[in-house]
């Protein structure tokens, strides 16, 4: 058997994580996700849950993907736990399943770059979104979309993803950072500042019932946890890496872009009067499109923001479609190119209701997001504070020459508040899944 593939460099790695991480959560999700839950209030509990339950519980999904070199469901067998596969199955599933809508959000993006240039959305926005979100247009995109992420995934770790996201990460924080100036000279967009700005505490005492759990997911996802990515790209680390050091810079890097992306869309919509109360899952384009069209450079600055977009859609997609190639490659002989291939046709098909019908999407959505997501991060939480535990901290601090008091306090808070956290969350997305739209 031939080697298996690693990072060619450590900021190779980080940057592939950086790049899985910032995405649409970042920017289409994490806006509408404000828009529902109070503004600024959810911005607050979101930034305790990403330090609190994020970072221990990404080092967790380190700890794993390191110590064992392999794929999430056989790392368990490595580790000598064979019951716990169900968890890197879990996640494994979680993550093809969330691809599948993921990529028809990746085709309306790839429309709004073609419809800014041409100037396509700007008389009707709403009427626009309607006609391109669903029906064989939308297919045909997703179709499109999936097809350019195969094509990464198959030229491999250093190849293609190491690559790729090499170029990708720091185009998205140039134009990101660029929108961000340019948002702060509109006239009117303070009110936008004022809304993600200045939180409403009593408002988040008042529904923590919806605001946490919405949080907490939201700052899981955009961290791409609990779906086995950071498990099968810490497999890939070669070295005595400090893990400790990698997390707490991919999460804030990731949290900046999240923050950043409110920075520019938040004014884009208040300084144009748009409702952002209006949310869900169209809400990032139609009101961005709104706002363009009545821009200066409305066209030029379209075709910039929703660029950045895709690119930063396009290097988490490569991560989902590499979680479940990368199980497949470990375990049967079938090469990377035709797992790819493969994958990305049966994954078009499952994606094709939600391509068909917003609703799709959104219970897609919803389910990968409020359930499988949190119970794959509860599992993983308890298995490596509990099963693992010594195993752990002696993973953990290895590169970091000792660290022992810290790698103590993770320990500790991954057996305590983050289960409890991540626990309550799974109970109270239970309550609020709903059924599929049938
Ligand atoms: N973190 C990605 C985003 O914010 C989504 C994602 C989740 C990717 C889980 C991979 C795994 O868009």
């Amino acid at each position: 058997m031939s080697e298996r593939e690693t990072w060619a460099t450590r900021l190779g790695f980080i940057l592939a994580s950086v790049g899985s991480a910032v995405g649409l959560g970042n920017i289409w999700r994490f806006p509408f996700q404000t828009a529902e839950n109070g503004g600024a209030a959810f911005v607050v509990v979101y930034l305790a849950a990403v330090v609190i339950i994020g970072l221990p519980a990404l080092l967790a999904e380190f700890v794993i993907g390191r110590r064992a070199e392999v794929n999430a469901i056989t790392a368990f067998d490595r580790l000598d736990r064979q019951n716990w596969k169900v968890i890197g199955a879990i996640g494994i599933f979680a993550g093809f399943w969330t691809l599948s809508y993921y990529s028809v959000i990746g085709g309306w993006v790839i429309r709004y770059v073609y419809g800014s240039a041409t100037g396509a959305y700007f008389g009707s926005p709403d009427g626009y979104f309607g006609t391109i979100s669903t029906g064989l247009d939308a297919v045909a995109l997703h179709l499109l979309f999936m097809t350019v992420t195969v094509g990464i995934v198959a030229f491999g770790i250093e190849d293609g993803i190491e690559k790729a996201t090499k170029l990708m990460v720091p185009s998205i924080v140039v134009l990101m950072l660029g929108l961000a100036v340019y948002a702060v000279t509109l006239p009117g967009g303070g009110e936008g500042y004022a809304f993600f700005l200045s939180p409403d505490v009593s408002a988040i005492v008042a529904n923590y019932r919806s605001v946490v759990p919405a949080a907490v997911g939201q700052a899981l996802f955009s961290l791409s946890l609990g779906f086995s990515v950071m498990i099968t790209y810490a497999s890939y680390i070669g070295d005595d890496e400090n893990l400790g050091i990698d997390g707490v810079s991919i999460a804030a890097f990731n949290t900046f872009i999240g923050v950043l992306a409110g920075f520019v869309v938040f004014p884009f919509l208040f300084a144009q009067g748009v409702d952002v109360g209006d949310a869900g899952p169209g809400a990032v384009f139609v009101s961005v499109a709104t706002a363009l069209g009545q821009l200066p450079f409305g066209r030029l600055l379209g075709v910039v923001f929703f660029g950045v977009v895709l690119i930063a859609a396009l290097s988490s997609a490569i991560s989902l479609l590499e979680v479940v190639v990368s199980y497949v490659v470990d375990n049967y002989r079938f090469g990377r190119t035709r797992t790819a291939v493969t994958l990305g046709a049966v994954l078009f098909v499952v994606g094709v209701p939600s391509a068909m019908e917003t609703a799709w999407l959104g219970w897609f959505d919803a389910v990968a997001v409020n359930l499988l997501l949190p119970i794959a991060a509860l599992g993983v939480v308890l298995f490596v504070g509990w099963v693992m535990g010594g195993d752990a901290l002696d993973e953990v601090r290895r590169g970091t020459g000792g660290a022992e008091t810290l790698s103590m306090v993770w320990l500790w808070s991954l057996r305590t508040v983050v289960l409890v956290a991540v626990g309550l969350t799974v109970y109270l997305s239970l309550l609020k899944l709903s059924a599929p739209p049938l």
